[in-house]
């Protein structure tokens, strides 16, 4: 009903609205001002925690490039070796694991059936399994060795939105909490980055609140047949994450590409007017992959390509090759995707509504996958 939509056309727009209180909900009580993390909760003891020699993520869709994000961001701050698996892939293998892999479910749902065989697998060989999940006593937290729930809320619309971002704040604050427990030498990072998590919820207020352009922009490319998203390190999976995006509400062919992988084929794609969207990372701190990132702009445009480009406040580098330029607050890179997910939603679902697509229920789709 229209209430239940808190005023919104959609169930979609209302949840992405929702995104800054979904993040300080998910938040809440786990991380202090004095940049510690608090995640009792986690029934795993800090002591087997530091025993833990590897980390593996599994999920589906959305879910997995969170997991694809928590990568970067387990390996910086742990210095453990993490891989990221999609959980189809994953259950039909034979994989590597032992009880000092530390397996990670990721799961709006907790229902989704290739997420759930791939936890039995991995505990079968004797693993532990941490769900990160957003649906209380659902199928996989229960039957994992400790969950971390996301306080999203219910989530209706089928295109995840609010609960990816508490995803990736659930994969942090994990990413955080193993590099507190084990003691890296990135513990003045890790206590810098913790507070930094608090000012999460405004920079996305302040995104929402600028989204009119990017609205105008989706309307006026409602025509179009492909979009393409290309982006490096965290914003790879952005990347991926926006093209799929596209395809559940849009139903256009996009694709999203690691931008060193342009020269290895995808750059052959590239035509007069194509749409290609490109995630730019902060200018600050590593500055070599923004380097990368602006020469691969220069490229594509080179070649005809229309280029929507997601950047950080103040980044002057990119205006000269920016078609249309989106900005978003300046964060940690690893924390970008937070902020730089959050167009990408709102483009999506204005074209799918400009292409008369009823973004709540796409075609073909479900909520939660509970069949193979
Ligand atoms: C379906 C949904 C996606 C979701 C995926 C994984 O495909 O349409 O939005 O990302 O399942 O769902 P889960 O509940 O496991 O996160």
């Amino acid at each position: 009903s229209a209430a239940e939509k808190g005023g919104y056309a959609s169930f979609m727009l209302k949840e992405i609205a929702d995104q800054p209180q979904a993040v300080a909900d998910t938040l809440l009580g786990r991380v202090d001002g004095e940049g510690l993390l608090h995640l009792d909760e986690v029934r795993i003891p800090a002591a087997e925690l530091r025993e833990v020699d590897k980390v593996v993520i599994v999920a589906c869709g959305t879910a997995f490039h969170a997991g694809m994000i928590a990568k970067y961001a387990i390996e910086h701050w742990t210095r453990l070796p993490c891989e990221t698996e999609l959980a189809s892939e994953f259950r039909y293998r034979d994989p590597i694991l032992d009880q000092r892999t530390l397996v990670v479910a990721i799961s709006q749902s907790g229902e989704t059936m290739d997420t759930l065989m791939a936890l039995r697998h991995a505990r079968e060989q004797g693993a532990k399994v941490l769900a990160i999940c957003n649906t209380n006593g659902s199928t996989i937290p229960r039957e994992s060795d400790a969950v971390l729930y996301t306080h999203a809320g219910p989530e209706v619309a089928v295109a995840s939105t609010k609960a990816f971002l508490t995803q990736l704040v659930a994969c942090y604050l994990v990413a955080l909490y193993l590099g507190q427990v084990r003691g890296t030498k990135w513990g003045d990072e890790i206590r810098t980055v913790v507070r930094q998590l608090a000012d999460v919820p405004r920079e996305v207020d302040r995104v929402l609140e600028t989204m009119e352009p990017v609205r105008a922009l989706a309307r006026s490319l409602a025509h179009h047949g492909t979009v393409l998203f290309v982006g490096r390190h965290v914003g790879y999976p952005v990347a991926l994450e926006g093209a799929l995006k596209l395809k559940e509400l849009a139903y256009m062919h996009a694709e999203g590409f690691a931008a060193g992988e342009l020269k290895h084929g995808p750059i052959a794609l590239i035509e007069e007017g194509l749409p290609v969207v490109v995630i730019v990372p902060s200018p600050r701190g590593r500055s070599v992959l923004h380097d990368k990132i602006v020469s691969n702009i220069q490229e594509i445009r080179a070649r005809g390509a229309h280029t929507i480009v997601v950047a950080e406040e103040g980044d002057e580098a990119v205006v000269p090759y920016a078609d249309h330029l989106i900005t978003v607050p300046a964060t940690p890179t690893l924390l970008q995707p937070l902020v730089a997910t959050v167009p990408l939603q709102v483009f999506a679902c204005e074209l799918a509504t400009a292409r008369g697509n009823e973004v709540d229920q796409p075609r073909n789709l479900a909520k939660s996958v509970t069949v193979e």
